[in-house]
């Protein structure tokens, strides 16, 4: 391990722990959701609580939202941006330190080459190739190739449920599912896609934002993995071209765009890494939640019809991306507050798809709420989610697929949940596929 690691692992989360920590001893609520761990299972009272401060709470440098209108208007402001390292609020040599300290053989999904990380007029550029591929059309057309997938897990699920084995729903249908779907859209081969798997799963940490050394060297590590293998299997691509994303963006060189080596790694990485590590805790929580409301459950079995609403009330009422983060680009003003140039707002997408103002009742989980879909859980603006139709087919295909085959479906010990902040889903979700029999 390059002993840059450990400058980086200083650079971008002791630092940023340290800003956070003392954030939240002066009661700023998004920060001490970002470092204490004990809230993240349940952090619906913390949004709650920072609502009835207002709808935007400042702190030093960090403000934190959980109102969907203001949340909807920083995100859609062309006066924010997500280049965070970008802040003049940050001092010169962390700005310098974050700069030069870019690993390009280890670019998380959340650092600048990133789609996610950077600001037009690169951001255009590089969304402009990707969208090229998942065009509505495109993803229509998936969605009998996501039933075939969806049919060999099940089979597989019901296999192994006969063998007398505990039945994970995360690692029998939640991640592979997606894992699939993502992978022959993007061409990567059937032998790769449980490694993306894992080294999704250890890279997925490094959205959140103050790491333990040992965290974050284990996602530096897996990060390398993918960098190299990608690095190869575009070289293979230049000279054999498919006809899938990664081919495409492999041949973009020849055809005078201009993506060098590092963004497109940092592209696919990001387009795989999305593709999959949301799309598991979709279907997960929607599991848990359908096990706790089963007359939920019952609705959709009479009016399947339902489904695409259900996945966005799933979506809105446990979030699988719970927050993201803006920097103000110039003075601004939100919700008649002043934000100068280089503060922060950390807007709890979570938190805002359960404002009252917006979402009647909306501690309640109702899949026939007539505006589930205005929700923020594929985010707004120019980053909106560019795989949110993708996830929407996948979701209510994967989940009316599954409580057809086992209408009984019922989870069958409590689940463990991943301890992440921004991503939120279950690490294990054992299930029982059928009602046991019954005993003469
Ligand atoms: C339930 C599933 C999903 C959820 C909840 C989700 C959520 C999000 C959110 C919140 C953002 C924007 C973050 C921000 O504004 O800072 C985003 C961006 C993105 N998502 Fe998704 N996503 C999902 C599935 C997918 C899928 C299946 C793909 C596959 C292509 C994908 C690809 C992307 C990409 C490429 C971006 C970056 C867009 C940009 O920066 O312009 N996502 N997603």
């Amino acid at each position: 391990m390059p002993r840059s690691t450990l400058l980086r692992w200083a650079v971008q989360s002791v630092g940023p722990r340290l800003m956070l920590q003392r954030e939240a001893r002066r009661g700023q609520l998004g920060a001490k959701l970002a470092i204490d761990k004990s809230l993240w299972d349940d952090p619906f009272p913390t949004y709650e609580a920072m609502r009835a401060h207002g709808p935007l709470m400042r702190g030093g440098l960090v403000s934190s939202t959980a109102s969907h209108g203001v949340a909807s208007e920083v995100l859609r402001s062309p006066a924010f941006r997500v280049g965070i390292g970008s802040s003049e609020r940050l001092s010169p040599l962390a700005r310098l330190l974050l700069e030069r300290t870019v690993d390009p053989w280890a670019v998380g999904p959340a650092e600048p080459p990133s789609m996610l990380a950077v600001d037009p007029p690169d951001h255009t550029r590089y969304r402009r190739l990707v969208s090229k591929v998942f065009t509505a059309r495109a993803v229509a057309a998936m969605e009998p190739r996501v039933e075939a997938i969806a049919t060999e897990l099940l089979d597989e699920m019901s296999r192994r449920q006969a063998a007398g084995e505990v039945v994970d729903l995360v690692e029998m249908y939640a991640a592979p599912l997606p894992v699939r779907v993502i992978a022959e859209i993007l061409g990567v081969p059937d032998s790769m896609q449980q490694k993306m798997l894992e080294w999704g799963n250890q890279a997925a940490v490094t959205l959140d934002p103050a790491l333990s050394y040992r965290d974050f060297r284990r996602a530096a590590v897996a990060l390398r993995q993918i960098h190299h293998w990608l690095a190869q299997h575009l070289v293979e691509l230049r000279r054999n071209p498919g006809d899938d994303l990664l081919s495409r963006l492999a041949v973009l060189q020849d055809e005078g765009e201009t993506l060098n080596d590092v963004e497109l790694r940092a592209t696919a990485l990001l387009v795989i890494g999305a593709g999959f590590e949301t799309t598991v805790n979709l279907l997960g929580n929607a599991v848990m939640l359908f096990d706790q409301h089963p007359d939920q459950l019952q609705l959709l079995k009479a009016d399947p019809s339902g489904w695409g609403n259900a996945v966005d009330e799933v979506l809105r009422y446990d979030s699988p991306v719970q927050l993201t983060v803006r920097v103000a680009g110039e003075d601004t003003e939100v919700a008649g507050h002043e934000i100068q140039s280089g503060r922060f707002v950390s807007i709890m997408l979570g938190g805002a798809n359960r404002d009252p103002d917006v979402f009647a009742d909306p501690q309640r989980f109702d899949v026939t709420r007539d505006n589930a879909r205005e929700h923020l859980a594929f985010s707004a603006g120019i980053h909106f989610c560019l795989g949110a139709s993708l996830a929407r087919l996948e979701g209510s295909v994967a989940l009316r697929m599954l409580y057809d085959r086992f209408p009984d479906l019922a989870v069958s010990s409590p689940p463990a949940r991943r301890q992440l902040r921004v991503l939120r889903g279950y690490e294990h979700l054992p299930v029982r596929l059928n009602q046991p029999a019954m005993v003469p």
